[in-house]
Parts: structure tokens; sequence; C-alpha cells
């Protein structure tokens, strides 16, 4: 365990962050550059990944930041990117698995089954296939750490958002399982659930006055989250100040899940 200013340190390592072309994964991807480590930026689209790259390399001249484009649908380019980071980085010491897909609100009774199946492979099968590619190499140096972005969906019923709710309780089972398989070699896995965070993810909620009105009385800080505001429990999950932490969610919510509301 190391201490001081080491704590939060991630010098040299390398973390690939999925979704982090806005939102939580860039917030993710920025602090964690801030604090050190080398990062990939990866979305569906190759210009918007390139541009917070750029961004990020020009407040660190050492050049930081590598955008690659993948689809967390498309196995074939989450190997693709794996493999080119890789060869460029020459190792994953981070993986956040951010990126996740909600294509449908209402009743459990409504859903298609195409539409259950893409959040299902969006939020948990394509989580695993990310820990299989990463993980040998993971393996190997005997260190790593694997961070989760689920939900706090994943505590709670839904009317509205069931199917995502129960991708979302399944990441958190996901990390459990992976973190006793993976820990004899000192990998770490874990989930981050947040509350409601604003990001375009969930603009119909917070730019709707009643809802917003609604999550604000509902939360003991009286308030939504900035996407900033996970950044800080990523950072402390990937790093030297989580060692001993596997197997486990942490809730970042403002207080929304102690309410009862
Ligand atoms: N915002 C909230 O209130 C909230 C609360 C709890 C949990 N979460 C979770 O937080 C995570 C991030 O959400 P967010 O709110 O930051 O969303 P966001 O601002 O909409 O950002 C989503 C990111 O994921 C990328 N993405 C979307 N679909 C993708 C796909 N199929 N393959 C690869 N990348 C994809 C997006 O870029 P492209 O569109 O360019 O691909 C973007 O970079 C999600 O797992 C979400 O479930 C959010």
């Amino acid at each position: 365990m190391e201490s001081g200013r080491g704590l939060f340190d991630l010098s040299g390592k390398v973390a690939l962050i999925t979704g982090s072309s806005r939102g939580i994964g860039r917030a993710i991807a920025e602090r964690m550059a801030e604090a050190g480590a080398s990062v990939v930026i990866s979305s569906r689209k190759e210009d918007a990944c390139r541009a917070v790259a750029e961004a990020i390399n020009e407040r660190h001249r050492d050049k930081r930041a590598l955008a690659i484009a993948a689809s967390i649908s498309d196995r074939g380019s989450l190997e693709r990117m794996v493999e080119q980071v890789l060869q460029t980085l020459g190792r994953i010491d981070v993986l956040v698995c951010n990126a996740a897909s909600n294509p449908y609100y209402g009743p459990m009774a409504g859903i298609t089954d195409e539409q259950f199946r893409k959040i299902l492979d969006n939020n948990i099968i394509a989580n695993n296939w990310l820990v299989s590619m990463v993980g040998p190499q993971m393996r190997e140096r005997k260190n790593g750490s694997v961070i989760i972005v689920s939900s706090i969906g994943g505590l709670r019923g839904s009317p509205v958002i069931g199917a995502y709710n129960i991708s979302k309780a399944a990441d958190m089972q996901l990390a459990r399982n992976l973190a006793v398989e993976l820990g004899p070699d000192n990998i770490r896995v874990n989930c981050i659930a947040p509350g409601l965070i604003k990001t375009d993810f969930s603009k119909a909620l917070w730019d709707n006055p009643k809802t917003l009105d609604f999550y604000t009385r509902v939360t003991p800080l009286a308030r939504i989250g900035e996407p900033d505001e996970i950044a800080g429990a990523a950072v402390f999950l990937a790093s030297p100040a989580g060692s001993f932490v596997t197997g486990q969610t942490i809730v970042v919510d403002g207080g929304a899940t102690v309410t009862g509301a």
C-alpha cells in the first residue's frame, strides 16, 4: 500500500474507458488523465472521440489520450480496439465499462425481445467480452482494475425502465462473480452506481421541470449530480487507494437511495 500523494496516482497506467466522448465517461477519462494515466477515448463516433482526446492532450502536453471508435454492440470492433491499444500503449491497467444503452421506456409487458436483448447484450454481455479481452494481460502482470458503470436503477424496481434496471443489477453481480474469479490474479472488479446525473442520456428526466423537482425533493443533497462527481470514485477504484476493494458497488447518488422515497 502506497502512502501520501501516491494514493490516487495513476502515473504509468493505461485506462480504456468506453463511452468517453461525453458525459460520465468523458469526466472519468479527464480525471484519470489528470491523475497521470494515459487514456483511451472510445465511442461509436470517431470525430467526437478525437475531439476529446485532443482536448486532453492539449491540457497534458505529454500526449496521454488516444481516440478509437468502437461500438459495444460489435465484438469484432472491441477486439480490434483492445488490440490497437495493446500495440500502441503496451498495456491496459484499467478498464472502465461505461457505455450502455436503453432503447425502451415502459412496462415489461410491452418490451420486444429485440429491445430486451439489445439492453442485455450492450449492458452486460459486452462488459464480459471486454473483461475477457483485457483480462489475460492483466493476469500476466498480476494487476488490474475493472470498473463497471452500473446505476442505482439496479437497486430498485421501476415500471418504466425495468429492463435497463435488470441489466444494471446484473452488472453488480457480474462484478461480484468476476471479483471472485480474477481476485487471485490481483484483478479487482467493482461497480459505480450513479444516481441521476446531468448528461444527454438522462436529459428527458432533468429537462422536465416536474421530474427534476421530484428528483431534487427525494435527494438529500437536494440536487442532481454532475458527470465530474462520478469521476472521483472511478479514480479511487483504479488507484492504489482502492487496492483492497473488489466485488463492490459504490453508490454515488446524493443520498437518493437512503430516503425510501
Ligand atoms: N446519466 C445518468 O443519470 C446515469 C445514471 C446512472 C447510470 N448511468 C450510466 O452511466 C453510463 C454513462 O452514461 P451517461 O449518462 O454519461 O451517457 P451519455 O452522456 O449519453 O454518454 C454515453 C457515451 O456512450 C457512448 N455510447 C453510446 N452507445 C454506445 C455504443 N453502442 N457503443 C459505444 N459507445 C456508445 C456515447 O457516444 P456515441 O453516441 O458517440 O457512441 C457517449 O460517449 C451508462 O452506463 C449509464 O447507464 C447514467
